[in-house]
């Protein structure tokens, strides 16, 4: 059992990564449904949750079918961050992490996500403030550091432990290389050795399917990974992640009809939450990720993006079942490069 603070996870945890315009309520609660032990909303400026932003207000928004769930917030000033951190403590998340990784322009300008990494003083700074101003149990996001040269994270890990965090996920990459390249696990892995850190250690970086969770679990001795782009469009990979270090068997692919209840599950719920009209606009960019490797799906996808009622949507998908059925899905190929968001 890994334990953060008081809350106890189940042996080697799959952590649901945090993903800006990604990991919001409907997605989450198929993730959840398909097995993701810990989830966490997508980083929340902590200068728009005191400005009462509208839309970062909407970020916090949590459901407690989603327990244990944590709120990431970011931000490269003290003050505004302990603010943040309090007005985070309200809405009584299971915990509250900080972004120290994200390597987006418009956030390292700032001075904030990974651009601290060039600052460990003050990433200390920052963390010592969110941790004073709330009573959750506080954990960070963060990359190997800067660039090749400046790897930091053993040091940042001791420092970070020092005042206060309780777990910490490494993106096994520097802000430099962005998502070029494949993510570097051996310095999480001397994190994880060094027997001076007591705290969680989860690894990301790239898992995509369950041998390499496998493969990574015995190599890198990390407490648990995290998973991003490979659960878009595929939540099922948790399940299949778990299942594989159960028994060392693969779970067949989903079938059709499982992928178009899970994309009616994400598309009910992205209604109920968001309102009717933005939540079918909000749900179209997730078709083509759920119905990849699919052959001659494209007239289907046009229509489900074009339509505007929940009832015609749910009809087309009846349709694809129809259409589908009993279509042999192969084990799919990701394409990681494809997903990574645009950095610049
Ligand atoms: C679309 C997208 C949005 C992201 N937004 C965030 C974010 O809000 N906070 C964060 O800490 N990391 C963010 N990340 C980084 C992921 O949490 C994760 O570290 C990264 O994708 C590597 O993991 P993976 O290889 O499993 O995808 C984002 C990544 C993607 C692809």
């Amino acid at each position: 059992m890994v334990k953060i603070d008081n809350i106890q996870l189940p042996d080697f945890p799959l952590l649901l990564a945090p993903m800006e315009d990604v990991s919001d309520p409907p997605f989450r609660a198929v993730c959840k449904a398909n097995g993701a032990d810990l989830m966490y909303t997508e980083f929340i400026s902590s200068e728009g949750l005191i400005r009462d932003a509208i839309k970062s207000r909407q970020k916090l928004d949590i459901f407690e079918n989603e327990r244990p769930i944590g709120i990431q917030i970011f931000g490269g000033d003290e003050e505004a961050m302990a603010l943040a951190a309090k007005i985070v403590d309200t809405t009584q998340p299971d915990l509250v992490d900080i972004n120290f990784g994200c390597p987006v322009k418009k956030v390292v300008t700032k001075g904030a996500g990974a651009a601290v990494l060039k600052d460990v003083d003050l990433m200390v700074r920052l963390t010592k403030a969110v941790v004073k101003s709330t009573t959750l149990p506080v954990t960070v996001k963060t990359r190997l550091g800067w660039d090749a040269d400046t790897i930091n994270i053993e040091d940042v890990a001791e420092r970070l432990q020092d005042v206060g965090i309780k777990a910490l996920s490494i993106h096994g990459r520097t802000r430099c290389q962005l998502y070029k390249g494949s993510a570097d696990w051996n310095p999480i892995a001397k994190v994880k050795e060094n027997p001076r850190i007591k705290i969680p250690i989860f690894g990301n970086g790239d898992i995509d399917a369950p041998e390499k969770a496998v493969l990574y679990k015995n190599t890198y001795g990390v407490d648990g990974v995290m998973i991003g782009r490979a659960a878009i469009g595929y939540p099922w990979i948790f399940n299949e992640i778990k299942h594989y270090i159960k028994t060392g068997e693969h779970l067949p692919p989903p079938t059709i009809q499982q992928r178009v209840e899970v994309i009616r599950q994400h598309l009910h719920r992205s209604v109920e939450w968001k309102g009717l009209k933005p939540g079918i606009n909000e749900m179209r960019r997730h078709y083509t990720n759920y119905l990849k490797g699919l052959p001659n799906i494209k007239e289907f996808r046009l229509r489900l993006v074009t339509i505007t009622e929940v009832e015609q949507i749910d009809e087309v998908l009846r349709e694809i079942v129809k259409f589908y059925d009993g279509f042999q899905f192969t084990p799919r190929k990701v394409e990681m490069d494809t997903l990574a968001y645009s950095c610049d």
